[in-house]
């Protein structure tokens, strides 16, 4: 199996994609790579553009260079979150890997697999930084794609955590998650619970995955979350108060260019409070992370580029050694 530049190019299924075999920690040492590298301002990511065909959703065109790890190409990535209409997950995507040397593109992947691992390992990381050290019990909000992988990260990151609870506007998700993902996390016990409050009071870590939505109906009352909380939302402010964001002592993003955008496409209609700065910053060592137990910390994440890209190349070499894919003439 030879990928010859300018004349052939590797397809990888999400199967293949699975079975290149990389595990949360590999995944999450990638993006500590990925992260530090937009830290230092190492790399080259433009802001997504998109296209937005219905209400709620979005199309967007991830260009990223790496040099560090001569990661460069592009994810196309889609967000539609009324798919549970169609028995689909609501994030898709395809990526393609180009050669740094000519720039022909040589693989093609589905991004679907290193969408949702590197959203969740991002948090796990933000974790290690910002979160209470001592962090026993934590939440999620959402129990799908991203609250499978969230459930099965942040053990990584949490060394003390003992208890993981999920909420879901269909709770038959929640109960479905912990009796499928139990099994595999063994050292920390995971709960379905009935209401979003259940999931916030007595948790340190509060992550959110649900919908991007451009008027947040926020679900979260302020009063329900713990002093010294970590909240790492990847869905936006849909489900959080704005006084919540406001009060944060430390307020991080990912990248503030992306949030720019996505004011000017309708998101985030309070705007963002005062930022503390992009979490790759504080990954990089150039910010500081957590210096007090009582501070309020989030971390809001759109996903990055440059994320994928690492990732996806790590994907494309294992894939190569074991002969995973379909050599496609260009
Ligand atoms: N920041 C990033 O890097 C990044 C990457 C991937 C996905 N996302 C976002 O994460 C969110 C989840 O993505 P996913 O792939 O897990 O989708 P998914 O469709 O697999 O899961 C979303 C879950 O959230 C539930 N949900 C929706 N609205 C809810 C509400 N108001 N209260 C409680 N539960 C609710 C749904 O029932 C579903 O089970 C989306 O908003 C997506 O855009 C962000």
């Amino acid at each position: 199996m030879k990928i010859e530049r300018g004349k052939s190019l590797l397809y990888l299924t999400q199967h293949d994609v699975v079975n290149a075999g990389l595990n949360e920690r590999d995944v999450m040492e990638l993006v500590r790579t990925a992260l530090t590298e937009h830290g230092q301002k190492r790399v080259e990511m433009p802001a997504k553009i998109g296209i937005h065909p219905q209400p709620n959703t979005l199309m967007h065109a991830m260009p990223a260079w790496v040099p560090g790890v001569k990661a460069c190409g592009i994810k196309w990535a889609e967000c539609f979150p009324e798919n549970h209409r169609f028995n689909l997950p609501q994030t898709s995507g395809l990526m393609i890997l180009n050669d740094p040397e000519t720039g022909w593109p040589i693989c093609v992947m589905d991004a679907i697999w290193v969408t949702a691992k590197r959203t969740a390992a991002v948090t796990a990381l933000a974790c290690e930084f910002l979160a209470p050290k001592d962090t026993e019990v934590a939440g999620m909000l959402g129990a799908g794609v991203q609250g499978h992988e969230h459930a099965l990260a942040l053990p990584h990151a949490l060394p003390k955590l003992k208890e993981l609870k999920f909420f879901d506007r269909f709770p038959e998700r929640a109960r479905q998650l912990v009796k499928d993902l139990q099994p595999k996390v063994k050292k920390v016990k995971l709960v379905a619970c009935e209401t979003v409050e259940e999931v916030v009071r007595g948790s340190k870590v509060v992550a959110s995955a649900t919908a991007i939505l451009q008027k947040p109906n926020p679900q979260v009352r302020d009063e329900w979350i713990e002093p010294g909380a970590f909240l790492a939302p990847v869905d936006f402010d849909s489900m959080w108060e704005w006084k919540t964001f406001k009060r944060a002592d430390k307020f991080l993003v990912d990248d503030h260019g992306e949030m720019k955008y996505f004011m000017t496409v309708g998101y985030l209609p309070h705007g963002l409070p005062k930022l503390h700065g992009e979490i790759g910053e504080v990954v990089a060592g150039v910010k500081p992370g957590r210096e007090r137990d009582d501070e309020l910390i989030i971390d809001m994440n759109i996903g990055m580029g440059v994320e994928d890209m690492v990732v996806g190349w790590e994907v494309f070499r294992r894939a190569q050694e074991k002969k995973l894919g379909k050599v496609l003439p260009v």
